[in-house]
């Protein structure tokens, strides 16, 4: 319990981090800019950036655009009217992490690109209400391939969630799939993330030579929400709310 309220904090901060950040968002903004509101907000609030110097890692947030499905690097790139902009902010404060993401269309864009992010945010929160106690973790990918697939929409596979706490990746992995062969149970107590990612079109990835950033292999639109989650008594309860 006492770690648990550790993780809330972190959370709480993570959630407002990402509020701030994907706020200030404008066009003819740099992401690099965006890398800064994000690292001085979490510095204020007497948090550290969990992804500054993870594995190498050289920035406070992860900036995502259009086709790059995760782990894009902020740098001089200039947001443009119409973007898909994904950032992914993660606090670690008193030795815990608290890990969260969310997408927003720059203005704006075709029907179907909103369509995209709103149906991502309802694929993540079904993902989020599957998560009982007693289930196995498949159950998460399962309720959210089902989603997706009603729209015909790419579903990634090989980024996933993940147990979140004193680690910033715990070890504990949480498809976005239906993967019946990972059969941890859902039990009382854990914290883990649930972040899909969808596509407009095959769940196919590349990899750019920065060794960090992932976009769609046929270069496809995709969207991705992460909120940290508690498993408790009642069910799932999301800790990154600002
Ligand atoms: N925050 C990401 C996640 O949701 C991890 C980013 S690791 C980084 O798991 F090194 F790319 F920043
Ligand atoms: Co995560
Ligand atoms: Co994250």
């Amino acid at each position: 319990p006492e770690t648990i309220n550790r993780i809330r904090r972190a959370s709480k901060i993570a959630a407002q981090a990402l509020e701030v950040v994907l706020g200030s968002a404008k066009p003819g903004m740099t992401t690099d800019r965006l890398d800064e509101i994000g690292h001085e907000f979490l510095l204020r609030q007497g948090a550290y950036p969990s992804t500054l110097g993870y594995r190498g890692f050289p920035k406070s947030l992860c900036s995502s655009l259009n086709e790059v499905i995760c782990h894009g690097i902020p740098d001089d790139t200039v947001i443009q009217e119409g973007d898909l902009l994904n950032i992914d902010i993660s606090a670690f404060i008193d030795g815990v992490h608290g890990d969260t993401n969310g997408t927003v269309v720059v203005g704006n864009a075709p029907q179907h690109v909103h369509d995209l992010v709103e149906r991502t945010r309802e694929a993540m929160l079904r993902g989020i209400k599957a998560a009982l106690p007693g289930r196995q973790v498949n159950i998460i990918g399962r309720a959210i391939e089902s989603y997706a697939k009603r729209f015909e929409y790419g579903v990634v596979r090989d980024f996933t969630g993940h147990g979140v706490g004193t680690s910033f990746h715990s070890g504990l992995i949480i498809p976005h799939y239906d993967a019946p062969e990972h059969t941890d149970v859902i039990e009382v107590g854990m914290v883990f993330t649930v972040e899909p990612m969808l596509t407009l079109g095959s769940h196919a990835w590349d990899l750019w030579e920065d060794g960090w950033t992932v976009t769609t292999k046929d270069k496809s639109l995709t969207a991705q929400f992460e909120h940290t989650i508690l498993i408790t008594d009642n069910g799932p309860e999301i800790l990154t709310e600002a």
